[in-house]
């Protein structure tokens, strides 16, 4: 990591500049450290703002991910301070590891019902987001009453839910829990436990949550409308 911070250049971009040229090749990935950024993309015709990025996000990745055209316009919205990654240090430091991780849990991913209405780039992000956790039976996730900063999809075994001493949810593979105390900034509403010998969970911070899932709010609350 130390290597990737001494490979990096500021750069300053004054609101209005064009920072990314769709169709360009690509030589360089961006760190926001502030302002605001749209990437915009020209569909049926017409352009379309599809993400605007601001502070700790990345952008210009895929012309270095894929070796392909940069995918859309970048523009500064106001005045941004960036850090600059070129192309040959990321290659040598960073590239396998994230084509791996991204390819990873690209199909398991297209199997959660939940994002499955998000588009393939922003699964790419969420995939970048996600951090595994290894389980063991009995293991207890999530306690009730405590307070909640990570959301979590089930990847591998099976937990269940238990409420003031209820089991109220069964989760498998594909299946989320933890949305509620993030949702509506309250304590955990139920415990959640491991049920087979091993488990694996993606975790989500908070951060990421409303960013990633934030268009997916409707969906998150008519689902706890099921809940017992
Ligand atoms: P890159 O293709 O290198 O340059 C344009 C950048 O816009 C792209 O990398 C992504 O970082 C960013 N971007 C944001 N949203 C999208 C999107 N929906 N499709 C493609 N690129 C996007
Ligand atoms: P959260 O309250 O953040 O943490 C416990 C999780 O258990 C909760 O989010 C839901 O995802 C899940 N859960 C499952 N069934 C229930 C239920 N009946 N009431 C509340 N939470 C439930």
């Amino acid at each position: 990591m130390d290597l990737i911070l001494l490979a990096m250049k500021e750069q300053t971009f004054n609101s209005g500049t064009k920072v990314i040229n769709e169709g360009d090749d690509g030589d360089y990935l961006f760190v926001i450290e502030s302002g605001n950024l749209d990437c915009v993309k020209k569909i049926d015709g017409e352009d379309k703002v599809v993400k605007v990025v601001s502070a700790g996000d990345v952008f210009g990745e895929l012309a270095l991910l894929y070796n392909c055209p940069r995918a859309a316009n970048v523009l500064a919205k106001d005045d941004c301070v960036c850090w600059q990654l070129d192309r040959e240090t990321f290659n040598h430091i960073v590239k396998d590891a994230a084509v791996k991780r991204r390819n990873k849990y690209d199909n398991f991913l297209n199997s959660v019902t939940l994002i499955s209405s998000l588009s393939a780039y922003e699964r790419s992000q969420i995939a970048d987001a996600l951090k595994a956790e290894n389980l063991s039976n009995g293991d207890k996730v999530i306690t009730q009453g405590e307070p909640g900063d990570k959301f979590y999809i089930v990847e591998e075994g099976a937990l269940y839910a238990t409420k003031d001493g209820n089991r109220v949810m069964d989760y498998k593979p594909g299946d989320y829990f933890g949305e509620l105390a993030l949702l509506k900034n309250q304590p955990r509403a139920a415990s959640v436990i491991v049920d087979s010998p091993t488990a694996k969970v993606l975790s989500m911070s908070r951060l990421s949550f409303n960013k990633m899932l934030g268009p997916l709010t409707d969906i998150l609350q008519k689902n706890v409308g099921t809940y017992k």
